[in-house]
């Protein structure tokens, strides 16, 4: 019999958390104008609002907290993480942020400037924000095949070469300040972008001689599934793969939050000197000094040693197999989710959940609301929400998909906690008939509304 995967740690501490009733949560979801931001986390049960700093450190990560060094300048603390980043990705030169939108304004207030066009795939919405906030563009160039969730595919992160050409055509070279890739892209469901694919795309920004940026929150988990998915790589390690992919990058913005398992934390990693010392003005401006960059010693330690973790295979295995754990249980009972299974999260599609419900009356926020009612699950609305309204026109952005993100914390949850959100999703999935009310906004921000907005129950 083949062994299942299991995972490569056990427990050592635990922190309680607590059921409530349905009675509670109905009260708590009216008094937080139905967006699951505003809850209180002792209102939830299973949090899996996002895999963004949500996870558990290890023994050795708070271990390497105690010997961190609290100088402000040339702490050894910073030393520790520049010889992991140069070590595992390959980077002479970095800049550690407090997270990975930090990372990303400090980058962009070198490189974006008014009226820029930037292709990628399927940009993340702060990155996004960080570009229309310039007043530049974000052009998505995912392949189509990404906005089909039934359509099975290796690789849904990949960019659409012919939509690539066609933006690289039409618009001036010096509007297009680089290209960023997104790996893997959690926008299209934590999909992955496959080798060939990063290969390719590097060719075509050196030969129109643009700058490769990677946004690299989930390197490590997109290189998990270069190795179990695509030819050629199966004896590679993880770190070989890591090595291979970011071979590529002009530069990279990381959010260690995700696979450096740590609670905060950012850098930036450079291969040019010239673009790093560009960017160490605005990083001591926004962030900190140089060798700090609004993390502690103690949390670059931590991250040091993390990122050494996040990149260990069995660790993957257990991991991304948790995920697909929650996506099988969802198929068996007939949920529609993205397929196939992402990274750090399960997408379920709001739309065939929810087809009676307007897309005016946000389907997968509606979905997320009927959720945390029925077991107290925490998920996220990626849909009309996050996708914002158009900065010029004001009007709802309606994206091709509506998607309940269920993201799942690194090392946080067990199985049974996986079991029971799904035995909640299918218990709503038998009550979907019922659901014919959605949502309507009572307040809104200007930008990033998704965070702060208020809503009601639509009539
Ligand atoms: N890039 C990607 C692909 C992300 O998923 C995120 C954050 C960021 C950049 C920004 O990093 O949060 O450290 O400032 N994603 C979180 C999420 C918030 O829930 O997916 P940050």
């Amino acid at each position: 019999m083949k062994l299942p995967y299991a995972e490569s740690y056990k427990i050592k501490m635990v922190e309680p958390i607590r059921k409530s009733t349905e009675t509670e949560r109905k009260t708590w979801i009216k008094d937080a104008r139905y967006n699951l931001f505003n809850l209180k986390s002792e209102q939830v049960f299973v949090d899996l609002l996002t895999d963004s700093g949500t996870g558990a450190m290890s023994d050795r990560q708070w271990s390497a907290m105690m010997l961190g060094d609290e100088s402000y300048a040339g702490a050894s603390s910073y030393f520790k993480l520049k010889e992991a980043i140069r070590d595992l990705l390959g980077f002479e030169y970095f800049l550690p942020t407090h997270q990975g939108r930090a990372a990303e304004n400090v980058l962009f207030s070198v490189l974006v400037k008014e009226g820029d066009v930037i292709p990628g795939n399927a940009h993340f919405d702060t990155t996004k924000g960080h570009i229309e906030f310039r007043k530049a563009t974000a052009v998505d160039c995912t392949i189509n095949d990404a906005f089909e969730t039934t359509k099975d595919h290796p690789f849904k992160g990949n960019v659409d070469l012919q939509k690539l050409k066609t933006v690289l055509k039409d618009t001036p070279r010096d509007k297009i300040p680089f290209i960023i890739l997104t790996i893997t892209c959690n926008s299209s469901g934590g999909q992955p972008v496959s080798m060939e694919n990063i290969k390719a795309v590097s060719k075509l920004a050196k030969d129109h001689n643009i700058p490769l940026l990677f946004d690299s929150a989930r390197f490590a988990e997109n290189a998990y599934f270069i190795k179990i998915r695509e030819e050629g790589y199966e004896d590679k390690s993880i770190r070989e793969i890591v090595k291979e992919i970011f071979s590529h990058a002009d530069a990279m913005t990381m959010s260690s939050k995700k696979d450096a398992i740590v609670n905060m934390g950012g850098f930036i990693g450079f291969r040019s000197e010239d673009l790093f010392k560009k960017a160490s003005v605005y990083n001591i401006l926004f962030e900190g000094y140089i060798t700090y960059g609004g993390m502690s010693g103690r949390d670059m330690n931590a991250l040091a040693q993390g990122l050494y973790e996040g990149t260990e295979f069995a660790y993957l295995e257990s991991r991304v197999g948790q995920v697909a754990y929650l996506g099988q249980l969802l198929l068996e009972y007939g949920v529609p989710v993205q397929f196939p299974f992402g990274g750090h999260a399960i997408f379920v599609d709001a739309i065939r959940f929810l087809p009676q419900v307007p897309k005016e009356q946000y389907i997968a926020q509606t979905l997320a609301v009927e959720l945390y009612i029925e077991a107290g699950v925490r998920g996220v609305e990626i849909g009309t929400l996050l996708a914002d309204r158009d900065p010029i026109t004001r009007e709802n952005r309606f994206p091709k998909m509506e998607l309940l993100r269920l993201a799942i914390p690194r090392r946080t949850y067990t199985n049974n906690h996986i079991a029971y959100v799904a035995a909640a999703l299918k218990n709503v999935y038998d009550r979907r008939d019922k659901i014919t009310e959605g949502l309507r906004i009572m307040n809104e921000a200007p930008i990033m509304r998704h965070f702060t907005v208020e809503l009601e129950k639509a009539e």
